[in-house]
């Protein structure tokens, strides 16, 4: 069975999800920022009522990812007014890693940003994830800028803002 990337739209579907972002988080964070950062952003961002509140009121949309029928990553994206979409999430559980699935999930996100009319695609991501902005930068995004972002709870997320150009 191939990679199988589809719209979340139960929320049985968006329960799972939410589990698996809890378990990738708190693998792929772990040396970038601290645990309690990554509890805080889990709860804030990538809880069950988080995703629920992105996708009902912010115009979130979440695809999961299949891998041999089994959910083993996400992403999410949110149109802007403007030209651009914005990815705001792209997880793949470790073991899926460095098999082509990433290219594969940002193609979808590529074809999502021409059919909703966009030019443009933007992200954010930690100025210490390496691997991710090695990734990033393979696919053609560029280094747009920087931004440092109040989050609450005493923390900040420090990130590069990277686009590409469809
Ligand atoms: C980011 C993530 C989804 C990328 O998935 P991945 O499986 O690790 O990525 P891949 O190894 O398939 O790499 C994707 C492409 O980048 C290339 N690449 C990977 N590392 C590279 C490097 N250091 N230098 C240059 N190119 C690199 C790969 O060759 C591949 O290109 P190809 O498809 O043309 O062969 C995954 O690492 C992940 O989930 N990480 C943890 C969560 C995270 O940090 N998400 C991003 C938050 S902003």
């Amino acid at each position: 069975m191939a990679v199988e990337i589809k719209r979340v739209k139960y929320m049985p579907e968006l329960r799972q999800v939410a589990e698996l972002a809890s378990e990738i988080w708190h693998e792929c964070f772990v040396g970038i920022i601290s645990e309690g950062q990554i509890d805080y952003m889990v709860e804030k961002f990538q809880s069950l009522p988080a995703m629920t509140d992105q996708i009902d009121r912010q115009g979130y949309s979440y695809f999961s990812v299949y891998d041999e029928g089994e959910l083993c990553g996400y992403t999410a994206v949110k149109p802007e007014k403007d030209d651009r979409l914005f990815l705001s999430k792209l997880y793949l559980r470790k073991d899926k890693r460095g098999r082509g699935i990433a290219s594969q999930m940002l193609e979808r996100v590529f074809e999502e940003a021409r059919i909703l009319g966009k030019s443009r695609v933007y992200l954010t991501v930690n100025k210490h994830n390496d691997h991710a902005v090695a990734v990033y930068e393979k696919v053609g995004f560029t280094k747009a800028d920087v931004a440092v972002t109040d989050i609450g709870g005493g923390y900040v997320m420090d990130d590069f803002i990277m686009e590409y150009v469809l």
